[in-house]
């Protein structure tokens, strides 16, 4: 597709443009994962080793992404993956990449460090909407939280297991980038030479006088992202979490409970055991244990053992469309994607993302019929070369 005047047909496209326009601190946060960069090869690396096995002379006149999950349609079994971070990629991002899922007839997740309330994205962006809960030590005011999800009609809940201590984010600390975000002498010099993300993005928010902050936190601890304020909502984190939490939070979410970072087949029994309604089989995207068995790699025993009682999803690594038919040939019900609609919103607000969600379905097309399965439902296993 053409954005302007750059033509961008691929996810490495988006992702160059997109390390054009960011300042280093800000691209380094959503493009890298943790320590070495293991992880977020290796998820790539899962995708590649497996190949696919083509069926010829198969009518694919009638081609289609559809689905369905939780038993309503899908029109593209993609999810937009939780990530907090689109509002810094772009002014308002998180309405844009939401506008675009909806647009696009995909899911969208909001995280718990969003810089939208959960009640505007409720109801300005519409389509279906899904909340990501990171917990709180002080349990109260994540159950209040939820709480304000539920009122805003958020149909899903995803609880993120995988992230019970920050990882170790060396770029991070390298780049003087830091949340709640604050200028400092090693990331001046790099937001200085992008003036275009400056203006456009910063620039925004200063002049409309909102700057941004953490809009779905408790008002005491909502630092705006240039607070000079400790990060005291960083000492916050769940390092107690355990299964118990999962079952309160069951009793207390009205709707569908999904938990996210599942990598093990006994852990999504136990998952299933105390109420989830679905599994996220992920590594978050290679961002917390760098020696992480990819999903990829990790989905079919999991679905082996989950024998369909509830669907499981997979994210981590996706950057074509042919990785989400070799995921749902491998057994998953839909994806999620974080990087490449990040990237699609960072290089062109909604336009970008839109494009990147257009690119995904119309490389799933062409995937699923050059490989003589039109359908979803045509998806499995034999669809797979075994080695
Ligand atoms: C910049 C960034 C921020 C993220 N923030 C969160 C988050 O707040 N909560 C969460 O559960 N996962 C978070 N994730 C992980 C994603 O939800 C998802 O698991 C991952 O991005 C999928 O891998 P992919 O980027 O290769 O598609 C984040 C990922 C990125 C890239």
């Amino acid at each position: 597709m053409s954005i302007g005047p750059r033509h961008l047909y691929n996810f490495h496209d988006f992702r160059e443009q997109a390390r054009r326009r960011l300042p280093r601190s800000l691209f380094e946060f959503v493009d890298c994962g943790t320590e070495d960069g293991v992880a977020v090869r290796n998820n790539r690396a899962a995708f590649e080793r497996v190949k696919l096995a083509p069926k010829v002379l198969v009518d694919v006149s009638a081609r289609s992404t559809a689905t369905s999950l939780f038993g309503v349609p899908l029109r593209l079994p993609i999810a937009i993956a939780p990530t907090g971070s689109a509002g810094l990629l772009w002014y308002e991002g998180e309405l844009a990449l939401a506008r675009a899922a909806a647009r696009a007839g995909a899911p969208f997740s909001l995280a718990t460090g969003s810089l939208t309330s959960l009640e505007r994205v409720a109801s300005e962006a519409g389509g279906r909407l899904w909340f990501q809960l990171y917990m709180w030590k002080q349990k109260d005011l994540s159950y209040q939280l939820v709480g304000r999800a539920a009122d805003a009609g958020f149909e899903s809940l995803l609880v993120t297991v995988d992230a019970a201590v920050p990882s170790n984010r060396e770029y991070n600390k390298r780049n003087g980038f830091n949340l709640p975000f604050r200028f400092n002498r090693d990331n001046v010099p790099g937001m200085l030479a992008h003036p275009g993300w400056l203006l456009g993005v910063m620039g925004r928010y200063l002049a409309s006088g909102n700057l941004p902050r953490f809009e779905n936190y408790p008002p005491h601890m909502q630092a705006g992202i240039l607070s000079r304020r400790p990060m005291e909502w960083l000492a916050l984190r769940p390092d107690s979490l355990s299964w118990p939490d999962l079952l309160e939070l069951r009793r207390i979410w009205p709707r569908r409970l999904v938990v996210k970072g599942i990598l093990r087949p006994d852990d999504a029994e136990r998952a299933i055991d105390n109420g989830a309604d679905a599994i996220i089989v992920s590594n978050h995207g290679g961002r917390m244990i760098d020696s992480s068995v990819a999903p990829f790699d990790a989905l079919p025993a999991i679905a082996a053992r989950v024998r369909g009682r509830i669907p499981v999803l997979l994210d981590s690594g996706i950057t074509r469309g042919s990785d989400v038919v070799k995921a749902l040939a491998m057994g998953a019900a839909c994806v999620l994607v974080g990087r490449a609609t990040l990237f699609g919103t960072a290089v062109a607000g909604e336009a970008g993302a839109s494009a990147v969600l257009d690119m995904l379905h119309d490389e799933m097309l062409t995937t699923m019929s050059l490989i003589g399965c039109p359908r979803v439902a045509d998806l499995g296993p034999d669809c797979l070369h075994q080695l």
